[in-house]
């Protein structure tokens, strides 16, 4: 695991550089996509490297990482509108391009299975892109996911609902209180795992993520294992590396 400290904006800099030359050198390449604050600069950059620097997005594939359960189509917290708003529709990705879970599909456990075999048909992720949630999950597999999980429904837990109310005009009975995640297998499957983190806020979860054991209730802890990951953190997420 590649850990790299660096100011605040360079972090999204860097990831940026990652997925324009991956573009550049395999334009067919699959991006995993993330939600949360985490990328927004990553997409920022992208945008700007795609304006000015001719970065091209037409022939690429895309999958989202998660998605609430039951949330309003039009609802602006949708993680697919969420996407949608902050780098689909400002890049030149071609139509359905861009997938993420069915979370509001008539058969859940079907969704999930249907994804697992969207994400193997399109020759699974090149590079990954990931914020870590402050108890540790990544996408939304929570404390005790199994590290062999894959595409499944999964219930929040409370920390996640109440870090997550602030998009949600601070209400947490407006949360939803179950999502549809890619597994930790499913994540491990990506050739290139991007972390990003910042903020003494995700100290704690950095420290376990690169310097504790590998355990199921650190979820995060599974990219020990990963053969390519690379962690970018700000000096505040870094403060409890030892
Ligand atoms: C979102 C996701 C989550 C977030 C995590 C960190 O798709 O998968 O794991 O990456 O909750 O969120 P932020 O970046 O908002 O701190």
């Amino acid at each position: 695991m590649e850990v790299v400290i660096a100011p605040a904006d360079q972090l999204a800099v860097l990831a940026a550089e990652a997925i324009d030359r991956l573009l550049r050198a395999k334009p067919t390449s699959v991006i995993g996509l993330a939600t949360g604050s985490s990328p927004l600069k990553v997409y920022d950059e992208l945008v700007r490297r795609h304006t000015e620097e001719g970065l091209s997005f037409a022939q690429a594939k895309a999958f989202m990482l998660d998605e609430y359960v039951g949330i309003a189509e039009d609802h602006p917290e949708r993680y697919r509108n969420v996407i949608e708003k902050e780098i689909v529709s400002r890049v030149d990705f071609a139509p359905d391009a861009v997938q993420g879970p069915d979370g509001n599909a008539e058969d859940l456990v079907a969704a999930c299975a249907d994804y697992e075999r969207k994400i193997v048909d399109a020759g699974g992720v090149d590079l990954q892109i990931l914020g870590i949630g402050t108890d540790g999950h990544i996408a939304f597999n929570e404390p005790g996911s199994s590290l062999a999980s894959r595409t499944r429904i999964k219930t929040l837990t409370a920390q996640t609902r109440e870090d997550n109310a602030r998009f949600f005009g601070d209400d947490l009975a407006q949360v939803p209180q179950h999502c549809l995640t890619q597994g930790l297998a499913t994540i491990m499957s990506a050739k290139h795992l991007v972390l990003l983190a910042s903020g003494k806020g995700k100290a704690e979860a950095v420290h376990q993520l690169v310097e504790g054991p590998v355990s199921a209730m650190w979820p995060a802890t599974v990219m020990q294992m990963h053969p390519h990951a690379t962690v970018l953190v700000d000096d505040a997420a870094a403060s409890r590396l030892q």
